[in-house]
């Protein structure tokens, strides 16, 4: 069957999931009520860095594929589909605010056509989809709800919608379920039928396990630099068992982005509202947040002696590689943390600098990573952008004031480093000790395959 298919939300959901339907050839129009942003889209511009979204969007628009407007009736009239993708920010209290997915469902009551299909892809609490099924239950006719949570990674988000390894569709109503699977399947993937709150509950408890995962490598780390022990090893070790698996559990600074601290705090409160404490979500985002401190411990214990004046170059600014996404980025946290301790900051980023700048108030910005580091005191990396790891670390040598390296990440290869002359620190690594056949490098490259 030929949908035209209605995308509430042209921010990062709502873009990459019209631009790769559009690119399947169906009919996608971005209902986006930000005029600037509107603007920029009809002129085949992304806001967002995400590497290819641009060409796809382009192509998709000069094909006829895909258009983007803020007339919802225009839109209602012609959607067999609607698809919500409009954000759902945390609150001071970490719960979801559901505002603007409200309006979209109050909007769709009003003006949808009979036999329309609304399609859940904002990340909402447990329990959401089926409360709103409710609202839209009545006359004169019902609209289903099918919960179709997103799994994609920022950076890699094209990449990940064409080879998800699951479609999930949640809802009461089998015909529609069946006909947002139709559409959101690609080959591959499995389908999961489910109803909505257990849809749901399949996104929090994946984010909320892969945050666990990081959480628990990182505590891994941390006695591994008290025992003695080489997380690297230790990770690689643990990761040949298939029940656990290597992805996930590469230890440093600890998980940032828009997602996983707003939904592991999300489920913990959702959960609390049934009078449920989820210890483990509440250990998670403690060892998380201290992770960033350690790190700033560790930059400390290296410099030795006072760190006030001292100056610190902070490589990556981005919460990770391939985005200019700047929310919840361990850079801001640590950045901080030196400047409240007296030390002078520089930073660098290849792509986030804009985001970065008003967020980090008094840290000066570097033109180039070869800037950043001219002069250092210590040269701490947070993000691992692979230009720094291809970084030529004998010219570093040279325009460090001294040759020390605080790897957040555990990204850089111990050996090179310690061969071109640095004193080099990583997360729970231990100098000297090898993991034979594996070197650091190789982690940068198995994980640019998708295998770790
Ligand atoms: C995450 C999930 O991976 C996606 O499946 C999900 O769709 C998305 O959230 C979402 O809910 O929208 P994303 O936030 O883009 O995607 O980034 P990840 O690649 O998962 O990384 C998250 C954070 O964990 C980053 O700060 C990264 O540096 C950190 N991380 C990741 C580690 O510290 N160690 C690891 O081993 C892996």
């Amino acid at each position: 069957m030929d949908h035209t298919i209605a995308i509430a939300g042209a921010g990062y959901v709502g873009l990459v999931t019209g631009a790769c339907l559009a690119s399947a050839r169906r009919r996608v129009i971005m209902v986006e009520v930000d005029p600037e942003r509107r603007q920029t889209l009809v002129e085949g511009r992304v806001p967002i860095y995400e590497p290819g979204l641009e060409p796809l969007l382009r192509a998709a628009l000069d094909a006829g594929h895909l258009r983007v407007t803020d007339d919802w009736e225009d839109a209602l009239a012609q959607a067999s589909m609607v698809v919500v993708a409009v954000g759902t920010p945390p609150r001071a209290d970490g719960r979801a605010d559901l505002t603007a997915v409200e309006q979209v469902i109050a909007t769709v009551r009003a003006g949808a056509r009979p036999g329309t299909v609304l399609v859940m892809k904002s990340t909402v609490p447990p329990g959401t989809s089926a409360r709103l099924q409710q609202q839209l239950r009545g006359e004169p006719f019902a609209i289903p709800i099918v919960s179709c949570p997103e799994f994609l990674r920022e950076g890699a988000a094209i990449e990940d919608v064409r080879n998800a390894t699951r479609v999930v569709v949640g809802g009461l109503d089998r015909d529609a379920c069946e006909r947002v699977a139709e559409v959101m399947g690609v080959p591959g993937a499995e389908i999961v039928r489910t109803d909505n709150t257990s849809a749901e509950l399949i996104k929090y408890g994946s984010n909320s396990f892969l945050a666990l995962k990081i959480s628990f490598i990182n505590e891994i780390a941390n006695v591994c630099d008290l025992m003695g022990g080489d997380v690297d090893a230790v990770a690689h070790g643990m990761g040949l068992d298939p029940r656990i698996g290597r992805a996930f559990l590469n230890a440093g600074l600890g998980f940032g982005g828009s997602c996983f601290p707003k939904d592991v705090r999300a489920l913990d409160q959702a959960a609390g509202r049934y009078g449920y404490s989820f210890w483990m979500l509440k250990t998670a985002i403690e060892v998380n947040d201290q992770q960033r401190m350690r790190f700033v411990s560790k930059i400390r214990a290296a410099v030795e002696g006072p760190i006030e004046g001292k100056r610190i170059a902070i490589l990556g600014l981005a919460f990770k590689p391939g985005t200019d996404d700047m929310r919840q980025a361990c850079s801001v946290d640590v950045a901080m943390r030196l400047m409240e301790l007296g030390a002078e900051v520089v930073a660098h980023d290849p792509v986030a600098m804009e985001k970065a700048a008003p967020m980090l108030p008094g840290v000066e910005l570097a033109e180039s990573a070869y800037e950043a580091v001219a002069g250092a005191d210590c040269v701490a990396l947070v993000t691992e952008w692979p230009e720094y790891l291809h970084m030529n670390w004998n010219r570093v040598r040279h325009l460090v004031k001294r040759p020390l390296v605080v790897d957040g990440r555990n990204c850089l290869d111990r050996d090179e480093m310690s061969a071109c002359g640095f004193t080099y620190h990583g997360m729970g690594r231990q100098p000297g000790v090898v993991l034979w056949g594996r070197r650091a490098t190789d982690r940068v490259r198995l994980e640019s395959e998708g295998v770790a």
